[in-house]
């Protein structure tokens, strides 16, 4: 398509408190958040898109949905409402394993709070889907409201659909949105850019879109012969964000803070400013980091946030562009083009202006990695059964699919060590529910295909001698990333060693809800396409 970039202004999403202040004290407020049907217009110049959004009311409903702000210490409700119609807007496979409803009447969704320490049942299990008005529900389907006890530490969260094999269709309708805690006791001090003008969300996402301006994705799979509809990985070419396809933004001279979500199915972005201009990283995925980190460009795996300030006092130019250089698939496919190559407009006004944000020289210091307190060490290794066209048809961790009996059963409160062992050609974002980790190193395997060949046979790491393989060369961690993450980059042909916490970073505090209960809690590949697999 040939739209114009940079003719959109940038949205901001409505914004929904799931707090009330009542005589000077915080309390909950439940909200009703539903997931209608209806047209959105990604461009000035594209007819109006049939999409899936998230909203309080269908008109209210936008892409992304609204981001909701809670307040740290304040349990938040939600009840989450499908409204949807019987017939999807995207092509979805029966072959995988997928949520289906008897009636066969209905989307099946369910919503994960990603990011969120909280109770499993409130997890959004890709079991526990439910229909239009709870009509019809998964196996592990609990409840209808929500509970979020908001009882970590501030940062940044996303809620995005999760249903079993019809998250990568739903998440492209649009069932996405953002989600923040604060905490004012540990925030105020900082003095980083705050308000709805200086502090802003940009959630960054890639489609494509037929001339009708509907969603254009393949309807035929990488592999018709075992999956009519399924394509592992998504990539469209125009860069959407806050739901505008290349937006713009007038910025006064000043300091500003970008909330930046990787929103996309399978595209990794690498950010950087056309004018040069730099990233001050003060968080990443999840947690603040200990000082600010400076750096020219940001690699964001898909559901990876950074959260970053920019000064614009010391732009140069009048305006600048961001923009992405990652190839597709990351890191072994194409190159970027004009398209996907562009992401937004800054228009930077011309009078200097007094700035009274700072970024402060140390931001919050949590608690070390300390290996010494693990109390496991785990081997988990991801690999891809491919057909005889050389397309995946099976991704399984250490050969196991998700509906096996979990395998991993860590005990609330401790530390494990996980190395994990990717296999396949691409980079696979690893998301874990519940816990935190920090990124210890990662080394490159000697001599892959022998050890691959071993683990097709044993599916295990230690008679495979991963010890004897593991000793190739060191890839550095880098500086904004060592801090306390939810999800990161596994490289292939890599051993990621990663010190995972199933517990609050900032205190020993043990959580305010049962967290060994039913249906439990899975991690898996934020790619939307390997089988995740169950925790605890
Ligand atoms: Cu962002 Cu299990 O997901």
């Amino acid at each position: 398509s040939k739209l114009v970039k940079f003719v959109d202004e940038l949205p901001d999403m409505p914004k929904i408190q799931s707090f009330e202040v009542v005589t000077g004290v915080f309390k909950s407020k439940p909200l009703e958040i539903g997931m209608f049907k209806k047209l959105w217009k990604f461009h000035r110049d594209l007819p109006p898109t049939p999409v899936y959004a998230y909203g309080t009311s269908k008109r209210n409903a936008t892409i992304p949905g609204p981001t909701i702000e809670a307040i740290h210490g304040v349990d938040a409700f939600v009840t989450w409402q499908n409204h949807l119609p019987s017939n999807h807007i995207l092509p979805w496979d029966p072959t995988i394993p997928t949520a289906l409803p008897r009636t066969k009447k209905g989307i099946p969704t369910v919503v994960h709070l990603h990011g969120s320490i909280g109770e499993p049942e409130s997890d959004g299990h890709a079991h526990s889907w439910f229909t239009r008005r709870f009509k019809e529900v998964g196996p592990t389907w609990t409840k209808k409201e929500y509970h979020y006890p908001n009882s970590q530490h501030p940062g940044n969260l996303w809620y995005h659909d999760h249903a079993m094999g019809l998250t990568r269709v739903n998440l492209l309708a649009g069932l996405i949105g953002a989600y923040i805690i604060r905490d004012r006791d540990v925030e105020t001090p900082l003095r980083l850019p705050c308000g709805d003008e200086f502090d802003r969300t940009l959630m960054v996402f890639d489609r494509s879109f037929l001339t009708n301006g509907s969603i254009y994705m393949n309807s035929t799979g990488n592999n018709p012969s075992i999956h009519p509809q399924w394509q592992p990985e998504y990539f469209g070419d125009a860069i959407i964000v806050n739901g505008k396809a290349w937006p713009r933004l007038t910025v006064r001279r000043r300091k500003y803070r970008f909330r930046i979500i990787n929103a996309s199915n399978a595209r990794f972005f690498r950010f950087f400013f056309s004018n040069g201009l730099k990233f001050i990283h003060v968080a990443d995925d999840s947690a603040y980091l200990e000082k600010p980190v400076i750096t020219n460009e940001t690699l964001l795996a898909p559901s990876e946030i950074a959260d970053v300030i920019v000064d614009f006092s010391k732009s140069k130019s009048d305006s600048a562009i961001l923009g992405n250089d990652a190839v597709y698939p990351y890191p072994s496919g194409d190159a970027v083009n004009e398209a996907n190559g562009k992401v937004m407009k800054f228009i930077i006004k011309k009078e200097p202006e007094h700035d009274t944000w700072r970024v402060p020289k140390t931001l919050v210091k949590y608690p070390d990695a300390d290996l010494s307190s693990a109390s496991k060490t785990r081997y988990i290794a991801m690999y891809e059964y491919t057909s005889d066209i050389d397309e995946p048809t099976h991704l399984y961790i250490n050969g196991k699919s998700f509906d096996e009996p979990v395998t991993e059963t860590p005990r609330v409160g401790t530390s494990e060590i996980w190395n994990v062992i990717n296999l396949t050609e691409d980079n696979h974002p690893l998301h874990i529910h519940l816990g935190l980790f920090k990124v210890i190193n990662q080394t490159k395997l000697v001599k892959e295909e022998e050890f691959k060949a071993c683990m097709l046979k044993l599916n295990d790491a230690i008679k495979c001698k991963i010890d004897h393989y593991a000793r190739g060369d060191k890839i550095e961690v880098p500086a904004h990333e060592k801090g306390w993450k939810n999800v990161y980059k596994m490289t292939p042909g890599c051993v990621t060693k990663i010190l995972v916490r199933f517990a609050f970073i900032h205190s020993n505090e043990s959580y305010p809800f049962d967290a060994t209960a039913q249906p439990g809690y899975v991690y898996h590949c934020h790619v939307s396409h390997i089988s995740p697999e169950q925790i605890l």
